[in-house]
């Protein structure tokens, strides 16, 4: 009998490169995704590459009626929960939208899941939650502060799942800490597709290099880094993806609350990815440095040793894979998911 997984948000960009995944290992896979900043064709493509389909419906995480009548009418054995929003910028801009979307929809989730007796779930959260480190790498016990509106919902969501855990002692949740997800599938049918001007560093990139924005605007290059602009931890999506895999092995295991980074360890710049995109594309990426961004980090990228211990995972693909791919995607999709 196929496990059943619910995976909410599925038709974004993390999402859909999870399910792609899902599908290839035999789960069935029923998506929700309200399709605010996602497409459906991404769905379809994913079904196009696994010659599997998904039960897709689209729902609202605060249409707390829809999403009971669902767990009333289907057994779901896990959850993955990746519905929320995202942008750090809009979240300082519209905090109550932030805490009512990201920290109410995923409360409708858990009531839900535990009226249901649906016990484990894994959670999209970020490293966003480490606020600005002084230090990296970063390994789940430093120390956690968030400096957004955005990084506080993934926080106390953090915070949320651990007292539920020690409330009911069946449920298992973990929380997955991503870096900075990027690239694409290597066929370049599914990819990142953000809505307007891009806030990330990769996209941005992609559409200088497509033609759609003139040049790449450096946010600073007076950090105390290597060359002066800002070090991440960049992950390929589908490393990423393939980490969710191996969260959803543990469930069956010891209940509880866990916590991991899903991130390669190594620190890129803006400028490394600059000159790596240049490299393996043949593309110039035209920049300017500009003020610093407020709330950005010098410096964080993760240590990735509890996830390769705990979960027996470790990234594989390497930056030129990550620009590679990116670029693939975009090449092919100049629009995105758009006509
Ligand atoms: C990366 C680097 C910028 C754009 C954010 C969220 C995090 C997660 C990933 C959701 C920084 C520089 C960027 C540009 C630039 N999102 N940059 N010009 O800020 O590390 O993380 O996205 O979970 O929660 O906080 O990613 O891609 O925005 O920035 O110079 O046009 O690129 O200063 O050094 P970030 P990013």
């Amino acid at each position: 009998m196929k496990k059943h997984i619910l995976v909410t948000g599925g038709a974004g960009f993390i999402g859909s490169h999870t399910v792609l995944e899902l599908l290839q290992k035999g789960y069935k896979v029923t998506v929700i995704d309200n399709l605010s900043n996602s497409h459906e064709l991404s769905l379809k493509r994913v079904e196009e590459l696994t010659g599997q389909t998904v039960q897709f419906i689209p729902m609202d995480l605060l249409d707390k009626e829809s999403l009971f009548t669902l767990f009333s009418e289907q057994r779901f054995d896990s959850v993955i929960h990746f519905a929320g929003s995202k942008a750090v910028g809009e979240s300082v801009e519209k905090p109550l939208y932030y805490y009512k979307n990201n920290i109410g929809g995923t409360l409708n989730l858990c009531e839900a899941m535990l009226e249901n007796n649906v016990t484990n779930i894994i959670f999209s959260s970020s490293a966003t939650v480490y606020g600005d480190p002084s230090e990296s790498p970063l390994k789940e016990n430093s120390g956690l502060k968030a400096v957004n509106p955005y990084g506080r919902t993934k926080l106390y969501l953090e915070e949320i799942f651990r007292d539920l855990c020690a409330a009911r002692p069946h449920l298992h949740a973990i929380m997955l800490r991503y870096f900075n997800p990027v690239g694409a599938h290597p066929s370049g049918r599914i990819g990142e597709d953000p809505s307007g001007i891009p806030n990330n560093l990769m996209p941005y990139v992609t559409q200088v290099a497509v033609g759609k924005l003139p040049r790449l605007y450096i946010f600073g290059d007076d950090y105390p880094t290597e060359d002066g602009t800002g070090v991440r931890d960049y992950i390929h999506v589908s490393d990423l993806a393939r980490g969710h895999m191996k969260a959803l092995d543990r469930f069956g295991g010891k209940a509880g609350f866990e916590v991991y980074n899903l991130g390669t360890g190594k620190g890129y710049s803006v400028l490394e990815i600059v000159k790596t995109f240049e490299r393996v594309t043949g593309v110039r990426i035209p920049y300017e440095i500009t003020e610093r961004r407020s709330g950005d980090a010098a410096a964080c990228f993760a240590d990735p040793a509890k996830a390769e211990k705990e979960l027996n995972w470790r990234a594989e693909k390497n930056l030129a894979d990550m620009c590679r791919d990116a670029w693939n995607w975009q090449q092919k999709n100049p629009n995105g998911y758009r006509p």
